[in-house]
């Protein structure tokens, strides 16, 4: 696959298609979190920089086909058009019927936005007569949205089928933190993984441990395995039927030499607002919530990060929107901080509380790398081929 940088095309006076992920979170038509708009302007730069005319293209929201007032990409094409101090138009025209001669000619900008592109069905559809409509207003393509490629839509993959398609660099940055944790790994690595449901991650746990030294088991799914272990968990969250799927994890851990570690104290609380009790696991009593990990598992799991050259973090330890019950997501994102610092780990982090959490912290330039896709990561680490991604070679 080709990327924008290392492939020598010339981009100017070439009219660029950027297919972005600006789904940011909007609150009466306010964005709450910009981190994604953030992540892009290094593209943006370098496009503008090599004077190529940018069409963007992107989503927010789940519209469904129609327009959606409350979904139009106004305040984001305004957020972003003031951070890389460039106009930019937002064309809120159909892409079926855009007049190409007429999209920069009348404008003072090089750059354009496209309004919202899950207005239309044929988007999610992935229709090829739309994809070939849009592919028809530009030269070149680029995908620098990794948190979409796991979408077989029309403006992530059928469009390829009629540009040279290459990928963005926050799209190739993604890519190779990606697969320094699951293909050019350097050992000992090691895997923390939470969330509130075990049944959600056990793709992702059965594809990594054969690669990975070991995998730690947090947040409510540990909770599970400790209802598994016979230990009490009084009202915390956990799965019903879950049991096959311990005893497979375990069964497979064995025989790939992969530690599973779950935790060995906990912190309960009789309320999610309440205050936290350490307790071992044995006092956990029936109206106790286990609301995080305990001191001895903090310092447990800090010991297996020291001793790690790569790790993998998704899904806090604990209920960290109190504060009472941050602490062990707080110790380990530390941890993986201090060790970064001194470069002995490269570190990644995924997944929407988990980079909430390290939002709070304060913490999140400390990791080798922060990737807020959603679905798309998730996929990769289940093994899936990401249809967006392969999609860039297509075309030739
Ligand atoms: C995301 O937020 O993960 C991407 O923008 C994809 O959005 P979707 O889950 O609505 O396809």
């Amino acid at each position: 696959m080709k990327n924008i940088k290392s492939s020598e095309i010339s981009f100017e006076k070439k009219i660029v298609l950027l297919r972005l992920d600006l789904n940011v979170p909007l609150q009466n038509g306010k964005i709450t979190d910009t981190s994604r708009i953030d992540k892009i302007i290094p593209t943006l730069n370098f496009l503008i920089q090599k004077k190529a005319q940018i069409i963007i293209i992107s989503h927010v929201g789940r519209p469904k086909g129609k327009m959606v007032a409350e979904l139009s990409l106004e305040p984001i094409c305004k957020n972003l058009s003031e951070k890389i101090n460039n106009n930019i138009n937002l064309i809120k025209s159909n892409p079926k019927k855009i007049n190409k001669k007429e999209l920069f000619s009348n404008s003072d900008s090089n750059i354009a936005m496209l309004e919202n592109i899950r207005f239309y069905k044929e988007e999610e559809k992935d229709e090829t007569m739309f994809a070939q409509s849009i592919a028809n207003l530009g030269d070149i393509y680029i995908n620098d949205a990794f948190s979409c490629s796991h979408r077989k839509h029309a403006s992530v993959f059928s469009i390829t089928k009629f540009l040279p398609s290459f990928a963005g660099l926050q799209l190739s940055l993604e890519l190779e933190a990606l697969e320094k944790i699951t293909k050019k790994i350097e050992k000992p690595i090691t895997c923390i993984i939470g969330g509130s449901k075990i049944s959600t991650k056990i793709n992702i746990i059965n594809n990594l441990i054969p690669k990975f030294d070991n995998m730690i088991i947090v947040g409510g799914m540990a909770n599970n395995i400790l209802k598994y272990k016979k230990h009490p968990i009084g009202k915390s969250i956990n799965e019903d039927g879950c049991d096959h799927i311990i005893e497979q994890i375990f069964h497979h851990s064995k025989k790939q030499n992969c530690k599973i570690i779950y935790p060995s104290d906990v912190c309960v609380g009789k309320n999610l607002e309440g205050s936290a009790t350490i307790k071992n696991l044995d006092e956990v009593l029936d109206d106790d919530l286990i609301l995080d990990i305990g001191p001895k598992t903090i310092k447990n799991i800090q010991d297996i990060i020291d001793k790690s050259k790569t790790i993998l973090w998704n899904g806090p330890a604990g209920y960290f929107e109190n504060t009472n019950f941050s602490k062990g997501s707080l110790e380990i994102a530390k941890k993986i901080a201090k060790k970064n610092e001194l470069n002995e780990i490269f570190s990644v982090a995924g997944g929407g509380d988990t980079v909430a959490s390290l939002n709070n912290f304060g913490l999140t330039n400390n990791f080798n790398f922060v990737s807020t896709a959603g679905g798309a990561f998730l996929e990769f680490l289940e093994g899936k081929e990401l249809p967006g991604i392969k999609a860039l070679n297509y075309y030739v």
